[in-house]
């Protein structure tokens, strides 16, 4: 049986990612192919019970070392129950955040250091990392107006943060991005949503082909 297509969605809060994950997988599927989408933290019932615990809004006094470990063993969790099994079946799995999240929120926006936040997190993953990842750009400031105003979201820990640390997140990105250059592909998420999802399947397409 052919292999699947591990591809993550990244960017920092409000750049649309996810309702642009839900629309590009409709379409995927409507075209025929065999896909998988799923979310990070979360996806499987033991991942979604550590996200409970990492954005509960009355976990203030989280240590960052703590947060960034819980965030690995959802990661692993989710990879070896969900994701691994998908891959071996065929399927295109579309994954709402992975690592590179841990690398620019933790490992530079907290300041626990990037390479040391990948050591802890190449030990969840062992060797599975993604063919392709589709970084949704935004200013900080357009990506939390974004939030406040879509009732629909939850509202988690992460996002009571400051402006500023929404801007580090934002340079941590463009830091891991430079490293991994091969494998991420930029989006300007403030175009109109038809825009970026066209932008992102044809991306997607071009990938599954190859
Ligand atoms: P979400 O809003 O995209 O579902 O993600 C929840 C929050 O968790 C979001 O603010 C980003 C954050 N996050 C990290 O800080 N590190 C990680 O490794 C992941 C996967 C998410």
């Amino acid at each position: 049986m052919e292999r699947g297509i591990f591809i993550t969605f990244e960017g920092p809060d409000g750049a649309g990612k996810t309702t642009v994950l839900q629309m590009v997988g409709e379409k995927l599927a409507q075209s025929g192919l065999k896909v998988l989408l799923t979310r990070e933290p979360g996806g499987i019932s033991i991942s979604e019970q550590i996200r409970q615990v990492i954005l509960n809004k009355d976990n203030t006094s989280m240590d960052g070392r703590t947060e960034a470990l819980l965030y690995a063993a959802a990661r692993r969790q989710h990879l070896v129950e969900k994701v691994k099994p998908a891959l071996e079946k065929g399927y295109i799995v579309l994954c709402d955040r992975f690592i590179d999240s841990s690398l620019a929120y933790q490992g530079y926006a907290r300041g626990l250091g990037i390479k040391e936040v990948l050591t802890i997190n190449e030990f969840a993953i062992e060797e599975t990392m993604p063919e392709l990842t589709l970084y949704f750009d935004i200013e900080p400031e357009e990506g939390l107006k974004r939030i406040s105003t879509n009732n629909s979201r939850e509202v988690n820990r992460l996002d009571m943060e400051t402006l500023s640390f929404h801007k580090k997140v934002r340079e941590g990105y463009q830091i891991v991005i430079e490293q991994f250059k091969d494998r991420f592909f930029i989006i300007d998420a403030s175009l109109p949503i038809e825009r970026v999802v066209r932008i992102a399947e044809e991306k997607i397409i071009e990938k599954v082909k190859k």
